[in-house]
């Protein structure tokens, strides 16, 4: 009668289930944004000529900062509750009255005034004479009402929401500038913004005339296992700099991650991969394993970004190094990451991963890592598992044990996460939204176009999959060593714009 007794490997199989906050993920994210922000102040620094003339001589015009009064719950007009939500304006490239106005969306993060002067919307904004406006999502940023993240005020963070936040913003601004109906709406949106772009256009086609969608996850997904296929993929394609020979030490390293684990050698790898305490119990080894996948689908995910050490050529560099072990090599990829990102040690607490996500503290710039979160467990799931057969990373990065965050944090049981992925498609239609006007652009190499719009769905509805490049790449500003693939993407998402906006005029012409 021993069937009880599991083997200590089927024993952390089960325990394992905890949490895949993805801790790593987050400080990558965060160096990203923060390295984006100092290209943007370069970029634009060196269009406005900054350089050579200091702010303060008054030949520049910093854009509008201001904020717009919102209810909370747009969906009851008795509830009396506000908030003040951020916005930018940039009307330097205005063709002023009647030129078009392009929106930038917000969300997953705060915005900050270089959203309206650095990136490719800015450089269609100049060529098409177009009013720039930006719009910060709700709980993000500084754009939160003064009772902040506790747990009750969550409830009134949803995309369903913040759709309505930009019908209010498009009112006003409307009144504001006295827009007629021949200044024609384009929005813009990058990953969840991307999603919003999408359907903001599909909710409300009488508001904004065509949309731009980069990178948008518009399929809502509990078990997101394509994730880490793509990230398999691109870690084995050359354009990228991967190899075979780089996903397979991958794998090999993360096989003996997992067999030191079910050895029970705790304390070796703590040592090896520089955690900073010890490694208490099943939770903490599950937050290692996801710490160290991290690594590899943050460089997947943000490769063009131009981080030298964050990319997949050179964590391939590191991985295919014939000096040493898979594993050793997989010690120094950690190492690197922990220099570069100016960690003294690996956090593995889960107990810390769950003070972090339940944090209501406030920050009013860079990522907001518990509003995200709460999205996922009401909104999308996007879970990135690794349970699949063709995943590189440890197997015990479960379904389950992501799930239970939403519960350990926001105390959202499975089934309603389950629920709501379901409801978020049934409502915004999926990879078949069977909107107009919407121009879904991704990259290949990108984990996140698994769930986006590849193919084109009718005349208007038009994908773009760019050979090569990574998450919202073609968001970025324009740069002499961008690939071809990119530059000719975005020539032809100008062009669409360009387009889009001469349809307009027709179409308003003829009234
Ligand atoms: C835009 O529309 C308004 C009113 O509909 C009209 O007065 C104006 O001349 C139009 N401008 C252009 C450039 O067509
Ligand atoms: C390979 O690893 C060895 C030992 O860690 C190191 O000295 C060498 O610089 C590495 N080579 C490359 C190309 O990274
Ligand atoms: C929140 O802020 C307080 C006070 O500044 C600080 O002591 C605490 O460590 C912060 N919590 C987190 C999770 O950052
Ligand atoms: C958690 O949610 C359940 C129902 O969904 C509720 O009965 C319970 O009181 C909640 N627990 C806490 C601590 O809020
Ligand atoms: C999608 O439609 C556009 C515009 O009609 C066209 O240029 C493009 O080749 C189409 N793409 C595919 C993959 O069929
Ligand atoms: C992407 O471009 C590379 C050359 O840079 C080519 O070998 C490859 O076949 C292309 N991939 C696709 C899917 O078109």
């Amino acid at each position: 009668m021993g069937a009880w007794k599991l083997s200590l490997g089927a024993w952390l199989l089960v325990l394992l289930s905890l949490t895949q906050a993805g801790r790593n993920f987050r400080l990558f994210r965060q160096y990203i944004l923060q390295h984006r922000e100092e290209q943007a102040i370069k970029e634009a620094s060196l269009h406005l000529g900054l350089l050579a003339q200091s702010p303060a001589s008054g030949l520049w015009n910093p854009p509008i900062e201001s904020t717009i009064r919102q209810p909370l719950d747009h969906f009851n007009r008795q509830d009396q509750l506000t908030f003040n939500q951020r916005f930018w304006i940039n009307e330097e490239y205005w063709q002023h009255p009647s030129g078009p106005v392009f929106l930038y969306i917000g969300g997953e993060s705060a915005l900050s005034m270089w959203d309206v002067l650095s990136g490719h919307h800015v450089e269609l904004a100049q060529k098409y004479g177009a009013l720039l406006v930006a719009l910060e999502h709700r709980f993000y940023g500084a754009s939160l009402n003064p009772d902040g993240l506790q747990d009750q005020n969550l409830m009134f963070l949803s995309s369903q929401q913040a759709l309505s936040d930009l019908v209010s913003f498009h009112l006003f601004i409307t009144q504001k500038y006295n827009l007629m109906s021949n200044n024609t709406w384009i929005c813009f949106g990058g990953s969840y913004p991307g999603s919003l772009s999408a359907w903001f256009r599909l909710k409300f086609p009488h508001l904004v005339f065509a949309a731009v969608s980069s990178s948008a996850p518009v399929r809502a997904q509990l078990d997101f296992r394509g994730y880490n296929k793509v990230v398999a993929d691109s870690l084995l394609n050359p354009v990228v700099g991967g190899s075979k020979e780089c996903r397979d030490a991958v794998a090999e390293a993360f096989s003996i991650v997992d067999s030191l684990i079910h050895a029970g050698h705790l304390e070796k790898l703590a040592k090896d991969f520089h955690s900073c305490g010890a490694l208490k119990g099943t939770s903490d080894l599950f937050e290692m394993v996801s710490n160290l996948a991290d690594i590899f689908m943050g460089a997947v995910q943000y490769n063009d970004e131009g981080v030298q050490w964050g990319s997949v050529a050179s964590l391939c560099r590191i991985m295919t190094n014939q000096t040493g072990s898979p594993y050793q090599r997989l010690m120094v990829t950690n190492k690197v990451f922990l220099i570069s990102m100016m960690q003294q040690c690996l956090e593995n607490s889960h107990e810390e991963v769950l003070r972090e996500l339940r944090s209501t503290n406030l920050s009013v710039s860079g990522v907001g890592e518990r509003q995200w979160f709460f999205q996922t467990c009401t909104e999308f799931g996007y879970y990135q598992t690794c349970e699949d057969s063709t995943c590189l990373f440890s197997h015990l990065i479960s379904l389950p044990s992501e799930l239970d965050i939403c519960a350990e944090v926001f105390n959202v049981s499975r089934d309603r996460v389950q629920e709501a992925v379901a409801f978020t498609n049934e409502y915004y239609g999926a990879d078949c939204p069977k909107a107009s006007r919407v121009l879904f652009v991704n990259g290949d190499i990108d984990p996140w176009h698994a769930l986006s719009v590849l193919r084109n769905q009718s005349r208007s509805e038009l994908a773009l999959l760019i050979n090569g490049t990574a998450h919202c790449a073609n968001m970025m500003p324009s740069r002499p060593t961008d690939p071809l693939p990119l530059i000719q993407a975005r020539k032809w998402i100008s062009a669409q714009v360009g387009e889009w906006l001469e349809l307009a005029q027709k179409i308003t012409g003829d009234h």
